[in-house]
């Protein structure tokens, strides 16, 4: 793939993993991006998972023909595109490695070896030279690990912009950019909202063309559009006026509030999801969580607690700054009700939430009361 005639991708597409990272499906793949920028001296923009490093080496000899690599630029140290680095290192021994003084302490951790022949250690402002064009290095902590850099290439206008802007999905796949960008962002980097709109300003300075970042597509044209949501995330604004509902239910009569209370808004021209957090996969309902304005959490009272997709799915909420919400309860209980308690307990710690006034106490099943209350909350939600 050709990014500009001097900008090569030499990545690779993943359609083998399971979980990313551990814990995302990612049913599309994913693609571990890497770049060849060929001038009079070359520099690799990161490498690969240690599982393509082949493919990745093969890449890279494929598309130098008989140069070789004068930099290796590793802008992030997470696995994902760093465990590929001993295998550059034995290809090319002579190439200098650029990175921050904290990926080198990095190195020296996962791999036992920090390089400190080939070292060229890099900060904020810092440049490279390649000839006909200079690397910038911009420091950008937190997204998504502290030690992250990324690069500007000002002859051809270029943002490498790490994990910034990535998406799940390989490349070999078509499909919409913003709703696997939005999961990927919310559960991976979706905590260090601050640190991603800080970085946002430092490339606010710069002439931008495209955007390469290290998973997904290369970002070429309306990058207004990307930049845009990526402010909104990070901003933790609401993208979608509307309304979640994210409900458990052990024998369907929590799920019964919840198809209620959606139909009632629905008529009333509100947009509704609807997120059953023991089948849906739970990083979509997390994304939802933060992607609308409102919120409702429906859930059963259990072992004097609640139930354990409703704990698991709100502590994912909190732990990544969850805030800037209406916010909603459906409690359900046979003997002693708690969940409602339970749950503004566990969001204690969430800024700027704002809770309806009429929450919803169901004794088992709906009855007369528990509808009235439905009816109430679906009427506050609207305004
Ligand atoms: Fe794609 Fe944070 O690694």
């Amino acid at each position: 793939m050709i990014i500009t005639d001097t900008i090569k991708y030499v990545g690779v597409n993943d359609h083998v993993i399971d979980l990313f990272e551990g814990q995302y499906i990612v049913p599309n793949g994913i693609s571990y991006n890497s770049y060849a920028v060929i001038d009079e001296k070359i520099a690799i923009m990161d490498s690969v998972d240690a599982r393509f490093a082949d493919e990745w080496l093969d890449n890279i000899k494929n598309t130098l023909g008989d140069r070789k690599p004068d930099y290796l630029i590793v802008q992030h140290m997470e696995p994902d595109h760093s465990s590929s680095i001993v295998n550059f290192v034995e290809a090319y021994p002579d190439a200098k490695i650029v990175s921050s003084a904290k990926a080198f302490m990095m190195m020296k951790q996962f791999f036992g070896n920090s390089f400190t022949a080939n070292q060229v250690v890099v900060g904020e402002g810092d440049t490279v030279s390649l000839g006909s064009r200079t690397l910038t290095f911009v420091t950008a902590p937190m997204v998504h690990w502290p030690e992250v850099i990324v690069t500007y290439d000002n002859k051809d206008k270029i943002l490498f912009s790490a994990d910034g802007f990535g998406k799940f999905g390989a490349l070999d796949v078509e499909e919409d950019w913003a709703c696997e960008a939005r999961r990927y962002y919310i559960g991976i980097v979706g905590k260090y909202g601050a640190q991603v709109q800080a970085l946002l300003k430092k490339a606010a300075a710069l002439d931008i063309s495209k955007i390469c970042p290290l998973h997904g597509p290369v970002l070429k044209e309306n990058l207004g559009y990307y930049i845009n949501l990526y402010d909104i995330w990070s901003g933790y604004k609401t993208e979608t006026e509307g309304v979640v509902i994210a409900y458990t239910s052990v024998y369907g009569n929590t799920k019964k509030a919840a198809i209620f209370l959606k139909d009632k808004l629905e008529a009333k021209g509100v947009k509704v999801a609807v997120n059953d957090l023991a089948r849906v996969d739970m990083a979509e309902a997390v994304e939802d969580a933060f992607r609308y304005g409102k919120i409702v959490f429906a859930t059963t009272t259990y072992n004097n607690d609640i139930f354990p997709f409703m704990k698991e799915f709100i502590n994912h909420l909190t732990e990544r700054n969850f805030q800037n919400k209406t916010v909603g309860f459906i409690e359900n209980g046979s003997w002693a009700p708690v969940a409602a308690k339970v749950m503004k307990q566990m969001l204690e710690k969430s800024k700027n939430l704002t809770y309806a006034e009429n929450d919803v106490k169901i004794m088992s099943a709906l009855d007369e009361e528990s509808l009235k209350q439905l009816d109430a909350l679906a009427e506050e939600l609207c305004k």
